[in-house]
């Protein structure tokens, strides 16, 4: 059984100052939650006060994206390393905002998770299709080639340590989220994925979330699919009201 594992993405918001006052309050409200994995991304300036913030409590601290390097003359980046020392337990890793945006591909986000590892950072690997390889029947050859290049290397023990997002592309930021049918049926298609290339412990291990427009009023219906194993959420993570809701309906109806 998996345990949910719902996970902010605050993306490029919140100073220092906002994210701290966000973690203290979060913290209080989530002080008893056992039974789910919880993980806020803060912007890398305010993840080490978002750490200390949220120490001895049931929430975790992930960096946004890494550098695969341990250290270099790469103006702007930032290692595993680093973010370790800082105080994060995961990382996000080929978000399609940095795909789309920031040129990154399969090949970068293999170098990135099998750096991540190597830090003992635990991976959190984004996936997912355009509205235009959806329109063109392509989701589950896209997702296909995204798991295979992008976990390339990578051992059955690694995988089944990891976290992979499935967020269509059309469904971030835009309030439009899959459907459960679409949902489900990517999200089975990638655990067969798993299961076929790195082995039925694996794939029974490894958490599969969901992510693309998740709100406290839509996250039951997604978390209860077999195969969804938690959330990804950008918009309604930067309330903390709205994200501890997320937390709690996760955690009732994994019950
Ligand atoms: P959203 O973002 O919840 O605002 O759609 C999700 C994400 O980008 O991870």
């Amino acid at each position: 059984m998996r345990t949910p594992f719902i996970a902010a993405n605050w993306k490029m918001f919140k100073t220092v100052h906002d994210a701290v006052v966000f973690a203290k309050e979060f913290r209080a409200v989530v002080k008893e939650a056992t039974g789910v994995e919880i993980v806020l991304a803060p912007p890398f300036t305010a993840l080490h006060g978002v750490a200390e913030a949220v120490r001895n409590s049931p929430v975790a601290v992930a960096g946004q994206d890494m550098h695969w390097e341990r250290e270099g003359a790469f103006t702007g980046e930032i290692s595993a390393g680093m973010l370790k020392e800082a105080g994060a337990e995961f990382v996000i890793i080929g978000h399609s905002e940095r795909r789309r945006l920031f040129n990154e591909t399969d090949a970068t986000v293999n170098r990135k998770a099998v750096a991540a590892l190597g830090a003992e950072l635990t991976p959190i690997v984004c996936i997912g299709e355009t509205l235009e390889e959806r329109e063109r029947s392509e989701t589950l050859a896209v997702l296909d080639r995204q798991i295979k290049a992008g976990l390339d290397g990578l051992t059955g023990d690694q995988v089944a340590s990891l976290v992979i997002a499935y967020e269509p592309v059309w469904a971030i930021g835009t309030g439009r989220n899959a459907t459960p049918q679409q949902a489900g049926e990517a999200h089975a298609h990638i655990r067969s994925r798993l299961r076929q290339w790195f082995g039925a412990a694996a794939a029974d291990q490894c958490h599969v979330i969901y992510g693309g427009s998740v709100k406290p009023d839509n996250i039951h219906e997604l978390i209860v699919l077999p195969d969804v194993d938690g959330a990804l959420v950008g918009g309604a993570s930067l309330d903390v009201r709205a994200f501890a809701e997320i937390v709690a309906r996760s955690r009732q109806s994994a019950v």
